[in-house]
């Protein structure tokens, strides 16, 4: 299955294809120099399977874990191409989960101010997500994502047979992203969620999710507008995640969510979240949440734009008063 990113000058192939991984070399130009850059939790052998198809393969397997994003190690992927005599017509892959690719991704839109650069997500995050889109970033000053470049990439392999090492709860922070996505634009996706067995149906909600997303970029690739729906469950979610910062990114938003949904569709959101492995009983410290979600506003005060569901498959633009937002995500939470 291929989809194909339409962007003009930086327009790529999307491939979707079990064992993909072994065939890269069939859809890659690995006849050059490539940093294959992976973490040290992803299982070593897919990096290998990948530099064992390249002419000069030089893996850089960097630590797992956010604090990877980093300048240091942005600084250290940099150092081995100078020092390996990385040119022009070289080339930079991610084999990893979005911080492998977000990283890396960076990695090349900088060195020699951009090189080819090609996306093998192993995550179902960035498979369904991060992967596409051309965002690439490292954390600064505290900040996540504050330092990046928008850098699409040459082409993206998914190989969903990858992702029978990753760990369920991983498998559920990814799943999130796609519910959120299902129930801002595709009622039939959400219809998976809700009435099929999920783990079976793995291919398929990649398919659409990516496609959703797809059609989403394809519109607002520099995020004027329209990509604000990838943020639906965001503000919320992003307050808990910094409260309670043992949680995964996607366990946070399924919650943020929730207030964000319509009363009607909320029992049956709340069910998928539930069969996803979303959604717990938490002690909320609304306070701290506060603070995180609106960090740059006076709670009390300022207005917030955010997105809402009320209808699934449809979304809606609300400006709501902070404190309105909070006080509906206590009540529901
Ligand atoms: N660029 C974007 O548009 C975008 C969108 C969403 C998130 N992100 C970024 O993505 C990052 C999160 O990505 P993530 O959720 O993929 O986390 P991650 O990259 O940290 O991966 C999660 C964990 O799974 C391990 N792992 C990866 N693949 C595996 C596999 N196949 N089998 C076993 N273990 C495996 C990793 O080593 C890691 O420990 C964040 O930094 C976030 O900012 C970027
Ligand atoms: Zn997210």
């Amino acid at each position: 299955m291929t989809i194909h990113m339409n962007l003009g000058a930086d327009s790529y192939d999307i491939i979707v294809e079990r064992g993909v991984l072994e065939k890269a070399s069939a859809h890659l130009n690995l006849d050059r120099r490539v940093l294959v850059v992976t973490d040290s939790g992803v299982p070593a052998e897919y990096a290998k399977a990948l530099a064992a198809q390249c002419r000069e393969g030089i893996i850089c397997t960097v630590d797992e874990g956010e604090a990877s994003k980093s300048l240091n190690v942005f600084g250290k992927l940099l150092d081995v191409m100078l020092d390996r005599g990385f040119s022009r017509k070289d080339c930079v892959v991610a084999v990893g989960g979005g911080v492998v690719g977000d990283l890396s991704g960076f990695a090349a839109s900088a060195y020699m101010r951009g090189i080819d650069f090609y996306n093998i997500p192993t995550t179902l995050l960035s498979q369904i997500d991060s992967s596409i889109g051309g965002k690439t970033a490292i954390n600064f000053g505290g900040v996540k994502n504050i330092v990046g470049a928008f850098y699409q990439p040459k082409k993206v392999l998914i190989d969903p047979e990858l992702l029978k090492t990753l760990p369920a709860r991983q498998i559920s922070n990814g799943l999130a992203e796609a519910v959120k996505m299902s129930l801002t634009s595709d009622a039939g996706l959400f219809d998976i969620f809700e009435n099929t067995d999920i783990e079976s149906h793995l291919d398929e909600i990649i398919i659409r999710s990516l496609n959703i997303k797809k059609n989403v970029v394809e519109q607002d690739e520099k995020e004027a507008g329209l990509r604000k729906i990838l943020n639906f469950g965001h503000t919320v979610g992003h307050g808990i995640e910094s409260a309670m910062p043992a949680l995964y990114h996607g366990e946070c938003v399924a919650l943020g969510m929730l207030p964000m949904c319509g009363e009607t569709i909320r029992p049956r959101v709340l069910a998928v979240l539930k069969k996803c492995g979303l959604c717990r009983e938490l002690q909320y410290d609304w306070e701290k949440i506060t603070d995180a979600a609106f960090h740059d506003k006076k709670a009390d005060g300022d207005t917030v734009t955010v997105i809402t569901v009320n209808e699934i498959g449809t979304f809606g633009m609300n400006t709501m008063k902070c404190l309105d937002v909070i006080e509906l995500a206590k009540a529901v939470l």
